[in-house]
C-alpha cells in the first residue's frame, strides 16, 4: 500500500446532490490507484461520502470540528459525532480558520488532542504568511505552529497525524513556492519534530504540501524529496482533475525504522 497521502478540502462548496455526483465520476477514477486518498467534504455531506466511499480507498474527513467533547455549544459538531458517522479525519489549524475564524495554536491543540481521542486523524495545517517568509520568520512561525498544536501529543499518537504545509500565501493564490522552499521548509518541520520527539520519530511522520497544487504542477510537487502528499483545495473540485492530481503522487519505498 502507498504511503503517499492526497487529500481534498471541498471548503465550503458543493451540495449533498453535487458531492454524490461527484462520487460517481470520481470513485471508478481512482480504485485503481496506489495512494491513500482523503476527501474534506462539507460537514452536510459526510454521511453521504462515508456510505458512497464504504470499501473503497477513499477515506472522509470533516474540513473542523469543536474542541470539547460534548454540551452547550450550539451550531458546532464535536469529534465523537464525526466518528461515529463513520468519518476517518478532520482538518484542524487550517489558515482560513486561524485568520477568519481567530483559531489560535493553543485552540488547535485543544481540537487535536480531542480528535486523536476520539480515534480521528488529525490533518494539522501550519504554515506562515507572505509577510512572515519575506522577514525571515518561517521557521519562527513553524516552531511555535508545530510546538504549541502538538502540545501534549506523544508519539505514539503521530501515526494519526498528517502535518499540512501550506504557505498561506500559496493557498487560492496561483502561485506555489520554489521547489527548494518547500523541500527546505519540509526539512525544517522535520526538524522541529525531531526537537520534540527524535529524529527516527519525525521520519516517521506524515508531511504534506498544500497551496494551488494543480494537474500540471503535481507532475514537479509529486517528487518533492521527503514530501509525503499533498493537500488540495481548488483544483479537488473537479473529479477528472483531481484523479489526475492524485496520479502524480506515486508510491515511494517505506522508510525503515533503524
Ligand atoms: P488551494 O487550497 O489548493 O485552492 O490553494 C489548498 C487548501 O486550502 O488546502
Amino acid at each position: 500500500m502507498s504511503n503517499k497521502y492526497v487529500m481534498a478540502n471541498f471548503k465550503m462548496n458543493k451540495t449533498d446532490a453535487e458531492v454524490e455526483e461527484y462520487l460517481n465520476t470520481f470513485l471508478p477514477l481512482v480504485e485503481n490507484i496506489n495512494a491513500k486518498i482523503i476527501l474534506g467534504v462539507p460537514f452536510t455531506s459526510l454521511k453521504t461520502a462515508v456510505t458512497k466511499t464504504q470499501n473503497s480507498n477513499v477515506m472522509i474527513a470533516a474540513q473542523n470540528m469543536n474542541e470539547n467533547e460534548k454540551g452547550a455549544y450550539t451550531g458546532e459538531v464535536s469529534a465523537d459525532m464525526l466518528k461515529n458517522l463513520g468519518v476517518d479525519a478532520v482538518i484542524v489549524g487550517h489558515s482560513e480558520r486561524r485568520s477568519n475564524y481567530n483559531e489560535t495554536d493553543e485552540l488547535v491543540n485543544k481540537k487535536i488532542l480531542r480528535g486523536l481521542k476520539s480515534g480521528l486523524i488529525c490533518i494539522f495545517c501550519v504554515g506562515e504568511t507572505m509577510y512572515e517568509r519575506k522577514n525571515q520568520m518561517t521557521e519562527q512561525v513553524l516552531v511555535r505552529q508545530i510546538t504549541e498544536g502538538l502540545k501534549s501529543v506523544y508519539a505514539n499518537e503521530l501515526k494519526n497525524i498528517i502535518v499540512a504545509y501550506e504557505p498561506v500565501w500559496a493557498i487560492g493564490t496561483g502561485v506555489t513556492p520554489m521547489d527548494v522552499e518547500i523541500v527546505e521548509t519540509v526539512k525544517v518541520i522535520r526538524n522541529i519534530l525531531t526537537s520534540m520527539y527524535d529524529e527516527e520519530i519525525s521520519k516517521e511522520v506524515v508531511v504534506t504540501y498544500g497551496g494551488s497544487i494543480n494537474e500540471i504542477n503535481c507532475k514537479e510537487i509529486g517528487k518533492f524529496e521527503g514530501l509525503d502528499g499533498a493537500l488540495i483545495g481548488g483544483a479537488s473540485l473537479m473529479p477528472e482533475k483531481f484523479a489526475k492530481i492524485i496520479n502524480a503522487f506515486k508510491p515511494k519505498a517505506t522508510r525503515k525504522k533503524a
